[in-house]
C-alpha cells in the first residue's frame, strides 16, 4: 500500500491538472460560439474527453482521496516520532496494547541513578560495626546495579546470613535510610502456614475471604515501588511461600489475586534475611575469603542442606556472610546502643561521656553468655542498667548527661 500512497501523493496534483483541462475543454466545445480551434485537435479526442469525463473524475478522487490519508498518517507519525512502524503497516503496539499507556510507564521508569558506592559503604560501616566487608560489598552492588538503565528484575535480591544478633536486620534498616527508600519489613515468622500466610501477603482470590482488601506485601509495593522489602528470617516462612517470590524476582512483578493486577518489583530492593547454616557460612566465608565464586557455590549448597530450595537460592543475586561480633566490636555496638536510648528520652550524652567501666562490664556480660550471644542481649543489658537511671535525670530536667559506674550500678550525672 506504500507504494500507492507515494504515487497518489505525486499525482493528485497532476490528476487535478488533468481535471481542469477536462472541464475547460468541456466548457468550451459547449459554449464556445466558434469551436473551430478544438477541432482543429480533431472531433475523436473532444469525443474521447466528453465520453471519459466521469471516469477520469474518479481517478482523480481516488488519488485525491488516497493523499489525503498520506498526509493525516504524516501528521500522526509526527505526533509520535519514536513509531517504527513505517507506512501504512500498523504499529504491533497500536494493534495489540494500549500503546500511550504503555509509553507513560515507561517514562515513569526510574532513571539510572549514579551513587557514591564509597559515602554509602562508609555510612554504612559507623551503624553497622564489624560488618566492613558486607557493608562496601553490599555498596558497590547497590551502586552497579542502580546504574543499569534496562531492568526488567529488582534491583538486587540480596540474601543477608549470619548469627543471630549481628547486624542482619539492622543492615537492611540502615541501607533503606540512607538510599533514602522506605522500608517494608516482613517478619517473616508470621508467614509459616502455607496458603493462609499466602493470602496475606498476595491477597485473597474473589470469592474468598478477604477477596475485598489488598495482600499486605502487594498493597505495600503499589503504594511505594521504590522500597526496600525486608523478609526477615525468610527460612522460617513456609516454603511454598518462598516460590510465591519467584516471579517477583524473575519476572518483575507480583500479582495480587484479589484483582489479578500485576505490580512491579523492578524498582525494589529486596533484602532476605536467614539465621540458616550459620556455622557452614561462617566457616566457608572464612575458607573461600578471595575467591567470591567459589564462595557462592559453597554457600548455595550450605543453604540448600538447610531447607531451601534450589530455585529459590538460584535466584538470589548475592549472600553476604555476617561475623559475629567481638572483641572491641562488642564495645562499639554497646557504646551505640546505649548513646541510641540517652536520645530516645530526649537528652544528650557529654562527649566521652560514657565511663569504659561500663563498656568493659557489657563485654564481660557477652562473654559469660558465650558463643550463642547475640547484640540483643546487648540490647537487653543496656536497656536494664540504663533505664531507671535516664527516667531520674529527665525528672530533674537534665539536658545533657555523664555516665559512670558506681559500685557496680550506671548513674547518669548532668553535665553543662
Ligand atoms: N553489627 C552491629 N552493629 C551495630 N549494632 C548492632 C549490630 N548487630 C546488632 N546490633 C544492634 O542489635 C540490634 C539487633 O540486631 P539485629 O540487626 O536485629 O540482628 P540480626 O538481624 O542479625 O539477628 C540492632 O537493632 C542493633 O541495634
Ligand atoms: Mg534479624
Amino acid at each position: 500500500m506504500r507504494w500507492l500512497n507515494s504515487l497518489a501523493t505525486r499525482f493528485a496534483p497532476l490528476a487535478f491538472v488533468v481535471m481542469a483541462c477536462v472541464a475547460l475543454a468541456q466548457f468550451l466545445l459547449q459554449h464556445s460560439p466558434d469551436a473551430a480551434p478544438l477541432e482543429r485537435y480533431g472531433h475523436e479526442a473532444a469525443d474521447f474527453l466528453h465520453g471519459h469525463a466521469w471516469t477520469l473524475l474518479g481517478i482523480a478522487i481516488v488519488f485525491w482521496l488516497l493523499a489525503f490519508a498520506g498526509l493525516f498518517h504524516d501528521r500522526h507519525r509526527k505526533r509520535h516520532p519514536d513509531a517504527k512502524a513505517d507506512g501504512w503497516v500498523m504499529d504491533a503496539l497500536d494493534r495489540l496494547t494500549n500503546r500511550s499507556a504503555l509509553e507513560q510507564k515507561l517514562a515513569q521508569e526510574p532513571e539510572p541513578q549514579i551513587i557514591d558506592a564509597e559515602k554509602l559503604a562508609d555510612a554504612l560501616k559507623s551503624k553497622v560495626i564489624g560488618q566492613d566487608a558486607v557493608c562496601s560489598d553490599m555498596a558497590a552492588q547497590i551502586r552497579r546495579r542502580l546504574a543499569l538503565r534496562q531492568r526488567n528484575k529488582p534491583i538486587g535480591v540480596f540474601m543477608l546470613a549470619g548469627p543471630p544478633g549481628t547486624g542482619k536486620t539492622y543492615l537492611a534498616k540502615c541501607l533503606a535510610a540512607e538510599l533514602g527508600r522506605s522500608l517494608l519489613h516482613f517478619d517473616m515468622t508470621q508467614f509459616s502456614g502455607g496458603a493462609h500466610a499466602a493470602t496475606q501477603l498476595f491477597g485473597a482470590s474473589k470469592g474468598y475471604v478477604g477477596s475485598n482488601t489488598y495482600g499486605k506485601l502487594t498493597a505495600a509495593l503499589r503504594d511505594t515501588p521504590d522500597a526496600v522489602v525486608l523478609l526477615d528470617e525468610i527460612e522460617k516462612a513456609h516454603p511454598e511461600i518462598h516460590k510465591n517470590f519467584l516471579t517477583a524476582w524473575n519476572d518483575g512483578f507480583i500479582t495480587e489475586a484479589s484483582d489479578g493486577k500485576q505490580i512491579s518489583t523492578t524498582r525494589a530492593i529486596f533484602v532476605l534475611t536467614t539465621n540458616a547454616a550459620t556455622d557452614d557460612l561462617q566457616a566457608l566465608s572464612a575458607t573461600y575469603a578471595n575467591d567470591a565464586d567459589e564462595l557462592r557455590r559453597a554457600s548455595t549448597n550450605a543453604l540448600r542442606e538447610a531447607g531451601f530450595a534450589p530455585e529459590v537460592l538460584n535466584r538470589i543475586d548475592r549472600i553476604f556472610v555476617f561475623k559475629s561480633l567481638s572483641g572491641l566490636d562488642i564495645a562499639r555496638v554497646a557504646a551505640l546502643e546505649i548513646e541510641a536510648m540517652i536520645k530516645s528520652y530526649g537528652l544528650d550524652v557529654a562527649n566521652e561521656g560514657i565511663d569504659p567501666d561500663i563498656l568493659i562490664d557489657m563485654m564481660r556480660r557477652q562473654q559469660r553468655i558465650g558463643v550463642g550471644a547475640s547484640s540483643r542481649d546487648l540490647v537487653r543489658a543496656v536497656e536494664e542498667s540504663l533505664a531507671d537511671t535516664l527516667i531520674d535525670a529527665k525528672q530533674h530536667g537534665f539536658a545533657r548527661v555523664r555516665l559512670v559506674s558506681d559500685a557496680g550500678a550506671v548513674v547518669a550525672r548532668p553535665e553543662a
